[in-house]
């Protein structure tokens, strides 16, 4: 039995078959309407989400699936003080398979272990999202066509953006690539990112301050939010929140064929005169999320393919 717990838990010519699936589900989306049929995910969502836990549910409507959870928390046992090894062994008599977003870093991992059932990491605290990534690189492959070679730059709060750790993680394993780390010095990626992951394997990158400087460089631009409830101090949060901000006049600055991703939901760090902008893809990000997410789904129940299902299914 695989879980997702990281974005590394997969091979890179895993990926690349999620991926392919993805984009078949996407061309056709009939041949996997019922593939489902029968299957219940779980979505246990003990920090606020609407795109990711609506993706995860949406994805298993649409196969054929069906669904059961918690939004929060407090409506949850948790608020009675239950543990997460105790709840996910329990939801493994109810689901299939399970979605699981925790503000603790780990938690999904301790989930895992206790699960008879495939667990999925829907973000870990600061730590990891790499259903997030899944939904990245299946939109990095869409628009580009390919992930060697690329540079990438990561700008806002990459101190505690998972979605950042994560993305920078999976594209590490990728040739080429180049990062450009844009925040101010308080929201710098972590020291074991930078050690264990980009000195490590001797990838080329820059930590800078200037968005306007390394605009003109990048191919990609993947925006985030500043992390509010992950601040310990709100005059902090407040003081570093609106340091970014790209505008229609920034976009300028930026290449032709630039894509400015973010993983939403967006606060103030991209104005909406953005949007119409042919190479802000940030809404087409999660269409692509849904379809990552039914493949992800599919793989780790071993449904990829028909199997002996009626024709008529
Ligand atoms: C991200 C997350 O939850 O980490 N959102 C998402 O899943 N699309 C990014 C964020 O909350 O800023």
């Amino acid at each position: 039995m695989r879980h997702l717990i990281s974005p590394l838990d997969f091979t890179t010519e895993e990926i690349d078959h999620i991926l392919d699936l993805a984009a078949d589900i996407e061309r056709r989306p009939e041949r996997y309407a019922h593939r489902c049929d029968g299957k219940v995910l779980a979505t246990l969502f003990y920090e606020p989400s609407t795109r990711t836990r609506l993706s995860f549910e949406s994805a298993m409507l649409h196969l054929g699936g069906q669904v059961l959870g918690f939004a929060s928390a407090d409506s949850s046992s948790a608020a009675k003080g239950e543990s997460v090894s105790d709840t996910i062994r329990m939801i493994s008599c109810y689901a299939d398979i399970a979605a699981m977003r925790h503000p603790k870093e780990g938690a999904a991992m301790v989930a895992s272990l206790h699960a008879s059932i495939p667990v999925i990491n829907g973000g870990d605290g600061g730590h990891q999202h790499p259903t997030q990534t899944l939904t990245d690189l299946h939109t990095i492959r869409s628009i580009k066509g390919h992930f060697s070679g690329l540079t990438v730059g990561f700008c806002g709060d990459l101190k505690f953006g998972r979605t950042v750790h994560s993305l920078i993680n999976a594209l590490s394993r990728y040739p080429d690539m180049k990062f450009i780390l844009i925040s101010p010095k308080e929201l710098r990626i972590p020291d074991y990112l930078r050690e264990n992951v980009l000195e490590k394997k001797g990838i080329p990158y820059e930590e800078v301050t200037s968005l306007d400087n390394a605009l003109p460089k990048l191919d990609i631009l993947y925006m985030t939010r500043v992390q509010k409830e992950r601040f310990f101090s709100e005059d902090e949060y407040l003081r570093l929140r609106d340091l970014y901000i790209l505008t229609r006049e920034k976009m300028s600055l930026a290449g032709p064929d630039c894509i400015v991703m973010h993983p939403l939901p967006r606060v103030n760090e991209i104005s909406v005169e953005v949007d119409d902008d042919p190479r802000a893809v940030y809404f087409r990000q999660v269409n692509y999320g849904k379809f990552a997410r039914m493949a992800l789904i599919l793989f780790l129940l071993g449904l990829e393919e028909p199997g002996d299902l009626p024709e008529s299914l």
